[in-house]
């Protein structure tokens, strides 16, 4: 059964005016990793916006299990169920990746004594470890902040996981062991993980790949003829 499904799902901006997607009908499930590619400007990151319960379907919708995403308790659905690795990571610069990763955890309610313990355990798991997980994260490299933003969204173990260009900025190596974070959290611990990528090497990667189309180009006037 699939985890999350779109149904004839669209979305508009500016009170319709701006179309962005249409009719979109993907199938998510548990245990895979599946990549979002499209050309900038196609709504990978609208696409993501409406996953992750930020912004509400303007035509059909979306399920998560049998629930439509629009008419469950949004604020519990966001801190339980979606963690989202942001495009531009949207960490707090001046905490370090402990703190960032707690910060993550008391926000979204999360009880127990081993907190610390388990931001750290989450930390070994993306290679940020020892001196690297106590430096502020502004003093980091952009692929251990984007692995400090996997951490963090991991923070509250969520079924699903989101993740906008996660290798934007990296090297193929430091690609390399990202993609391999992601694969191992969809293959190994069952999660179902969603990447949106304009990464030739992140969509291989993926079980499933699923291109967006440019509908028209949102926002411009038709040319003048
Ligand atoms: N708040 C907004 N109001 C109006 N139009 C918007 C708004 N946000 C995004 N758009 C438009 O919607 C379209 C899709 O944007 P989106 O950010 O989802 O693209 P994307 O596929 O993620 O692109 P990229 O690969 O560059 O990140 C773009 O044409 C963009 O200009
Ligand atoms: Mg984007």
């Amino acid at each position: 059964m699939s985890i999350l499904k779109l149904e004839n799902l669209g979305y508009s901006y500016d009170s319709g005016k701006t179309p962005v997607l249409e009719n979109l009908n993907y199938e998510f499930e548990n245990g895979k990793l599946y990549a979002v590619t499209g050309r900038s400007g196609a709504g990978k990151t609208t696409l993501l916006s409406l996953l992750s319960g930020l912004a509400t379907a303007t035509s059909g919708r979306i399920m998560y299990l049998d629930c439509d995403v629009s008419k469950i308790d949004r604020y519990r659905y966001r801190s339980r169920s979606v963690g989202v690795v942001f495009q531009n990571f949207n960490l707090l610069p001046h905490l370090n990746a402990v703190e960032n990763v707690l910060l993550s955890m008391d926000i979204a309610g999360v009880k127990g004594g081993m907190k610390k313990a388990k931001a750290l355990e989450l930390l070994a798991k993306v290679d940020i470890t020892g001196p690297l997980a106590k430096r502020r994260v502004l003093k980091l490299s952009g692929g251990e902040q984007q692995r400090v933003a996997i951490a963090r969204a991991l923070s509250f173990d969520p079924q699903i996981l989101l993740a906008d260009e996660p290798t934007g900025n990296l090297d193929l190596d430091t690609q390399d062991q990202v993609i391999s974070i992601f694969s191992n959290l969809a293959h190994a611990e069952n999660k179902c993980v969603i990447i949106v990528t304009h990464s030739p090497q992140v969509a291989q990667s993926a079980d499933v790949v699923y291109q967006l189309k440019t509908i028209r180009s949102a926002g411009k006037q038709p040319a003048k003829t």
